[in-house]
């Protein structure tokens, strides 16, 4: 199965992969995270994007397109689990695209929503390890010694530069102007879940696998 997760910044994207990778061993590629790689390594593509990452609007299609094209080759586990990706109408032709060149096919998208204070209070409560990329939050999911990832055990914990007020407001309207167009997209494809995301992780994944299986 290859699902997109289609949601607003903090609606719980990776936090939902990551449970989707440890029950139905599925593969996931977070373009976020691919750019964030790339940027601690120093790359071409990792310069070019870190002051846009950092004010929190979108960086170019190209980009983003040609880092998901060679991540997808036949099957893999479970099925791809697209985190962050596709964000504008443009990729969400190109994944269709790749999906088909590959002979696979898109599944379903489920569409995470998330209220607004919530999604304030997800955002500026994260921390990340720089290490490994595990993710916390200071009150819903703290590590369990305080700034020691549970995962690897680096003390980097840190919270992410795009993670403020500041930028969430410019991530939220490049999210309601140019993503938020495929809630019709994968409307109008027949491929639509949405899931009402408010409860502990447990409990979303709970109502994301009915969405999946129902
Ligand atoms: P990206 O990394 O994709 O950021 P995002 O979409 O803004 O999503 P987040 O990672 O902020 O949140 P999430 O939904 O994964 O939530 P999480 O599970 O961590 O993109 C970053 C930037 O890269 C973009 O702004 C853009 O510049 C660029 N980019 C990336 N992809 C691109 C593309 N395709 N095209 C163009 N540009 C692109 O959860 C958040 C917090 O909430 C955590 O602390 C977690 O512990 C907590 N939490 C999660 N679920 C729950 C719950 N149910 N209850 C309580 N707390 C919860």
């Amino acid at each position: 199965m290859n699902i997109v997760l289609l949601g607003p910044p903090g609606s719980g994207k990776g936090t939902q992969a990551n449970i989707l990778i440890r029950q139905r061993s599925m593969v996931q590629l977070s373009t976020g995270d691919m750019l964030r790689e790339a940027r601690r390594s120093g790359t071409e593509v990792g310069v070019k994007v870190a002051a846009i990452m950092d004010a929190g609007e979108l960086v170019t299609d190209e980009i983003v397109i040609e880092l998901i094209g060679e991540r997808i080759g036949g099957k893999k586990g479970g099925g791809f689990i697209f985190d962050g990706f596709p964000r504008t109408l443009a990729q969400a032709d190109s994944l269709e695209e790749l999906l088909r060149q590959a002979g696979m096919k898109l599944d379903a998208a489920v569409e995470m929503e998330v209220g607004l204070k919530e999604l304030q209070d997800r955002i500026t409560g994260r921390v990340s390890c720089g290490q490994c990329g595990a993710v916390y939050h200071k009150v819903s999911s703290p590590p369990k010694v305080e700034g020691v990832c549970d995962n690897c055990g680096a003390r980097e914990l840190h919270q992410r530069d795009d993670d403020t007020i500041e930028v969430l407001n410019t991530r939220l309207l490049e999210y309601y102007r140019k993503t938020a167009p495929l809630v019709g997209y994968y409307h109008h494809a027949g491929l639509l879940r949405r899931v009402d995301c408010v409860g502990g992780p447990e409990e979303v994944a709970n109502s994301v696998a009915k969405a999946l299986d129902g």
